[in-house]
């Protein structure tokens, strides 16, 4: 299978570029930058895209079966002016872009699996929200709004999609976790502004299959949500996390922190969170290989 990915030099990008090439697909990279790109992964063969300023050229989806759109700018820095505009054009731009250009091609791939968010959601408390919940309030909710109706353009042109809205994938080398390691190694991490809030988690290998499997089956299309059926809360998070490392979980971090690392419109979504069940995954029949917290951080560390 011929695959192209749009964000194959990122931390889901390059671990999904890595599963692909060790199943023998051949594995096309979008990027800003080929030339950084190609340090990543010299394997993958890449062409340069402004995903902000132009469709991705005609040329590179010769022969591709398959489309994977994992781009965007971070989420997790201070949420300037400047900052929210790049979550948003990058993710909304760019994906309509993609999108376009895809509904517009002679021969088309069959699939296009678009990354989407659980911050779809919104802060919903204890709530336990499934694919069919309605979207939240919020910047980041608006921002996975606007990013989900994007890929929407394909649909219409006769191509499956998959949205997969994604929770926090656990890694020891990027994301969430690589954040935590540090002040929990050195004893100083804990449970954030409280910890009561829901974490929906997703283990890195079961992030991988969800995407290769929304590739390659064709049963699956529509919204997907990609997290363990067993979401924790922050301070079980944090609990297991201690567990693991062998460093109980004592050093609480107040709300007022989060505030004056992040300013208080991205740390009030730090402080929020959402309990997501990945009903369609299991409905559908994807195996996760990791449920439990516990055993995903003992496996992981
Ligand atoms: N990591 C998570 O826990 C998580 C959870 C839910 C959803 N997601 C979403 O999944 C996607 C991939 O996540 P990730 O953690 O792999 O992200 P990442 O490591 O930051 O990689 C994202 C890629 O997007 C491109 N990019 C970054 N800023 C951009 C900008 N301003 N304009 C255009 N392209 C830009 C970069 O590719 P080039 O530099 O090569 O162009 C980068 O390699 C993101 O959209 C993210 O929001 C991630």
């Amino acid at each position: 299978m011929k695959v192209l990915v749009t964000g194959a030099s990122g931390f889901i990008g390059s671990a999904l570029c890595d599963s692909l090439l060790a199943r023998g697909d051949t594995v096309v990279g979008l990027t800003r930058d080929p030339q950084r790109a190609r340090r990543t992964n010299p394997s993958v063969t890449w062409h340069a895209w402004q995903p902000t300023l132009e469709r991705p050229p005609v040329e590179v989806f010769e022969g591709v079966d398959g489309v994977v759109n994992l781009l965007g700018e971070k989420i997790n820095q201070r949420w300037t002016d400047d900052a929210k505009r790049r979550i948003m054009e990058s993710r909304r731009t760019g994906t309509r872009n993609l999108a376009q250009v895809i509904a517009g091609l002679e021969r088309k791939p069959s699939v296009l699996v678009s990354q989407s968010a659980i911050g779809y959601y919104g802060d919903r408390g204890d709530a336990i929200v499934d694919e069919a919940a309605e979207p939240g309030q919020g910047f980041d909710a608006e921002v996975v709004r606007e990013w989900e109706q994007a890929a929407r353009e394909v649909e219409s042109a006769g191509v499956r999609l998959v949205i997969v809205r994604t929770g926090h994938v656990l890694d020891p080398s990027d994301g969430l976790l690589a954040q935590l390691l540090t002040p929990f190694k050195l004893g100083v991490g804990g449970p954030i502004a409280g910890g009561g809030q829901y974490m929906s988690w997703i283990h890195i290998d079961d992030e991988i299959g969800i995407l290769l499997w929304a590739l390659d089956d064709e049963k699956v299309s529509g919204v997907v949500n990609s997290t363990a059926p067993n979401p924790v809360t922050n301070r079980e998070l944090s609990k297991a996390l201690g567990r693991a490392l062998g460093r109980p979980a004592v050093l609480p971090v107040p709300g007022f922190a989060l505030d004056l690392m992040f300013g208080g419109e991205f740390g009030a979504v730090l402080r929020g969170g959402q309990r997501v069940a990945p009903r369609r995954a299991l409905d559908l029949g994807f195996e996760f290989r990791h449920t439990e917290i516990d055993e995903a951080f003992a496996d992981l560390l």
